[in-house]
């Protein structure tokens, strides 16, 4: 096994890596849980935030604090000023061509939600599908299946191979002129597979069929060009993305946008209302009914700046490295199998340990200091597809370092001297 003392530095953008200047940044990692020092491997659920994103909620609700698009008073122009200037940020941070083709939402699965309801229900009828992958969270399996028993749509799954990478042959299979949309993961949670979405993109729009990208585990790790990837929808969170809870994006091309019914109705997503008849506001107010998340869209922009000042690129890089090495690491524990070897993967390490129940490991783990998810992650056909009922589930950040993992696999060591 690769300890942290002898592992060569990581190469490229990895080695310029300062990742004890950056750990400084985020105050929840210097902390002891169960008297030990926290090792916080639990990423894929929610990110930690640094100190610029704690600093500017605190700013808006402290001085700030104001409705943003309805008052005439100095406190709501600010309030509006920074509001929907965070929303040129994630412009910029998606490369959108627009800023009126990001929504705010409350998270991933509000997104998802919203373009199943507001799209779906317009557009998708009886014998129609919608093509998903066996890879799924269920924030992208539940909308649509609800979607398909409401219109006597079908929903077709593309399968996945052991390794956990789609089955290619499969997808273009099931693309066909009753296909309404493919909605797929960009990363998938559960297994850290990267898919090639612009490949999927490409042969679904030869086809005519738009494709919605669930970029909730890919945001955080590497550049998302909506663009170049020329997807018709794009959805993540928050949250998962160094930015506050209760607040995500959808991004959608706004001639598709144009053309979709809102979804909620109430204050700021109207121009005109009667009781005979109401008129929508133009985008993307259409879509954000209601008093805003204000703070939480203020708290985005400012982790979306911090996350591309530090670079995708070299993020990437760095997580690939430590990825790596982690592997490696967790080769080395007897009786220890990962489940998901994609070749193109990204910052998840979910692994079984022989004879011992995932939820054990955790627990084991936590009293270690060390915090990974156990369970089925909101992904059940996955550990159906894999014969498991749960994994552990280690998910990386820029922050962690190999030293962590050492602790990880340390505590592994332990949970294997209990259980034998
Ligand atoms: N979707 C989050 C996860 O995978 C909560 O852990």
């Amino acid at each position: 096994m690769i300890t942290a003392r002898d592992a060569r530095a990581p190469e490229g953008a990895g080695a310029l890596w300062d990742v004890e200047r950056i750990r400084k940044d985020f105050p929840a990692l210097h902390q002891q849980v169960h008297g030990k020092p926290l090792v916080y491997l639990d990423n894929a659920a929610t990110s930690q935030k640094p100190q610029v994103v704690i600093d500017a909620i605190t700013a808006y609700y402290a001085l700030e604090n104001s409705n943003v698009h309805r008052g005439v008073h100095l406190l709501s122009e600010q309030a509006t000023q920074a509001y929907e200037g965070a929303r040129a940020r994630v412009q910029r941070f998606l490369n959108a061509a627009e800023s009126r083709e990001i929504v705010f939402v409350r998270g991933t699965t509000e997104g998802i939600n919203l373009v199943a309801q507001s799209y779906g229900r317009a557009s998708v009828g009886a014998g129609d599908e919608i093509v998903i992958s066996a890879m799924e969270h269920h924030s992208n399996i539940v909308p649509w299946q609800m979607l398909c028993a409401e219109k006597g749509a079908v929903l077709r799954v593309v399968p996945i191979d052991d390794a956990g990478e789609l089955r290619l042959d499969e997808y273009a299979r099931l693309l066909t002129e009753r296909t309404k949309l493919v909605a797929v993961a960009h990363i998938s949670n559960a297994l850290g597979t990267v898919n090639p979405v612009k490949g999927l993109i490409e042969l679904a729009h030869a086809r005519g069929v738009p494709v919605l990208v669930d970029g909730a585990q890919a945001a955080p790790h590497l550049r998302v060009d909506v663009r170049d990837l020329d997807c018709d929808f794009y959805v993540f969170s928050g949250h998962k993305t160094l930015g506050p809870t209760g607040i995500g994006v959808l991004y959608g091309k706004a001639g598709r946008l144009e053309r979709m019914p809102p979804w909620q109705g109430g204050g700021d997503m109207i121009a005109s209302v009667t009781f005979e008849k109401t008129t929508y506001n133009a985008l993307p107010y259409k879509f954000e009914a209601g008093t805003p998340h204000i703070a939480g869209v203020i708290g985005l922009g400012v982790a979306l700046d911090y996350l591309s000042g530090l670079g995708l690129e070299r993020v990437a890089a760095y997580e690939q490295d430590l990825l790596a090495y982690g592997t490696e690491a967790l080769r080395a524990v007897p009786g220890l199998r990962i489940i998901g070897t994609a070749k193109e993967k990204a910052s998840v390490l979910s692994f079984v340990l022989d004879g011992v129940h995932a939820h054990d490991v955790g627990t084991i783990l936590d009293h270690a200091g060390v915090a990974v998810r156990a369970g089925h992650h909101c992904a059940m056909p996955i550990m159906q597809r894999f014969g498991v009922p749960a994994t552990v589930r280690a998910s990386l950040a820029f922050y962690n370092t190999r030293e962590e993992l050492d602790a990880l696999v340390a505590a592994l060591h332990e949970v294997r001297g209990i259980f034998g």
